[in-house]
């Protein structure tokens, strides 16, 4: 029997906890997720958000805890990215709101996605009210973040932000707010989550703080639509927000490697040798045993990249090239990076290697050192020396 639980007065979560989840499209999820939907119970009552298209029958049995579904009136959909909007298709048929409300991208985003041009929809903008009766529901478009559809749901006598992508984790917990985990692993699972979401929108954060400071709105809740909830440490999210998209980077490199028959693992550990011989903190990572998205945790707040790879028939190892993929997309601009490399006979993969980190927006400030088959100590020294050339760099 699934149940909704209080969150403040007359306003309830009825989402759903995807214990289970390891792989969030290229993310690994590895404390699994949830979709957080919320249920205000006003003269017009009304759903914020979805969920997971297979877990609606478990969000509509969580609100039949507290009202008919029948009986809601108003659907807010803040995203159409299908983690929150993939059970509208049946939540709709079965409710049949009043109103769906969503920006005009949000519109548009659903037309496109489920074909019905017979739903209530509801376009909102900026600045725009919605009263349900006693609340009355502000809306925030927040383009980007994480999709052109996405917004905001602020409601203004209780202050709470629904904030639908922004300040969640994926993290499956039967805790429900910030102050009933522990505070490190939220702020390492928060980081996690805009480094392997939100970084390429790193700007339109930075806009998004301004813009919601200048409205000058007071929060006493953030309801992101994945993870906890945010009561107490209100001020320290919104802090590590800033920080993270400005981006603040620290005195840290981050190591990241795959290596065929240890050549490549020697070049890059001299090269990590050398950074911390000069007090960078190092985070040294082989393609493997870490994965991408524990990679891109660790770059978030690091100054400097460095890869490493063996050629393999002539081109990079396959761990590499994904993570170098999967890196661009989220792109780690303000970063410095060099690469090493050890091949067979074709020494070319370390131009493929500095092609795709400047692609990543970081800057090379080594060309790189490639050997044939093993390294020689000379080799090894050349590694760790540019290793200290790099720290010298980070510091500049
Ligand atoms: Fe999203
Ligand atoms: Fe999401």
């Amino acid at each position: 029997m699934y149940k909704s639980y209080k969150v403040a007065d007359n306003f309830y979560w009825v989402g759903a906890i995807d214990w289970n989840l390891r792989d969030f499209h290229g993310y690994t999820t590895e404390k699994g997720s949830s979709y957080n939907a919320f249920l205000m119970m006003d003269e017009k009552i009304t759903l914020f958000d979805t969920v997971k298209p297979h877990f609606a029958d478990e969000m509509l049995e969580r609100i039949s805890d507290l009202v008919e579904p029948k009986k809601i009136d108003y659907i807010i959909v803040n995203h159409v990215e299908m983690d929150h909007s993939g059970a509208l298709a049946k939540v709709v048929d079965i409710i049949k709101p009043e109103k769906l409300i969503c920006s005009a991208k949000g519109k548009e985003a659903m037309l496109a996605h489920f074909k019905r041009t017979d739903w209530p929809y509801h376009v909102v903008k900026t600045g725009e009210s919605i009263s349900l009766g006693k609340h009355n529901v502000t809306f925030i478009e927040t383009p980007m973040l994480h999709w052109p559809d996405s917004m905001f749901s602020y409601i203004n006598e209780q202050r709470i932000l629904v904030s639908s992508d922004a300040f969640g984790q994926h993290w499956a917990t039967s805790e429900r707010f910030d102050d009933e985990v522990d505070f490190g692993e939220l702020m390492f699972q928060s980081g996690k989550y805009l480094a392997n979401i939100l970084m390429p929108y790193s700007n339109l954060i930075q806009k998004l703080l301004k813009d919601v400071t200048a409205l000058g709105i007071k929060i006493d809740l953030i309801a992101p639509d994945h993870g906890l909830m945010w009561r107490k440490n209100i001020p320290a999210i919104i802090k590590a927000y800033d920080e993270w998209s400005r981006p603040t980077l620290r005195n840290k490199a981050v190591v990241v490697f795959d290596t065929m028959w240890k050549s490549t693992e020697l070049m890059a550990q001299q090269v990590a040798e050398g950074l911390m011989s000069k007090g960078v903190i190092v985070k040294f990572m082989k393609l493997g045993e870490n994965d991408r998205s524990e990679v891109m945790t660790e770059v978030l707040d690091s100054k400097a990249v460095i890869v490493g790879s063996s050629t393999l028939n002539n081109e990079m190892l396959p761990r590499v090239a994904d993570m170098l993929t999967y890196m661009k997309g989220l792109k780690p601009t303000g970063r410095i990076g060099a690469c090493v490399n050890s091949y067979g006979w074709n020494p070319a993969v370390i131009k493929k290697i500095n092609a795709e980190l400047e692609s990543c927006g970081i800057k090379l400030v080594d060309e790189g050192i490639a050997v044939k088959y093993v390294p020689e100590q000379n080799d090894l020294k050349k590694c760790f020396d540019m290793g200290v050339k790099i720290a010298a760099n980070i510091k500049d």
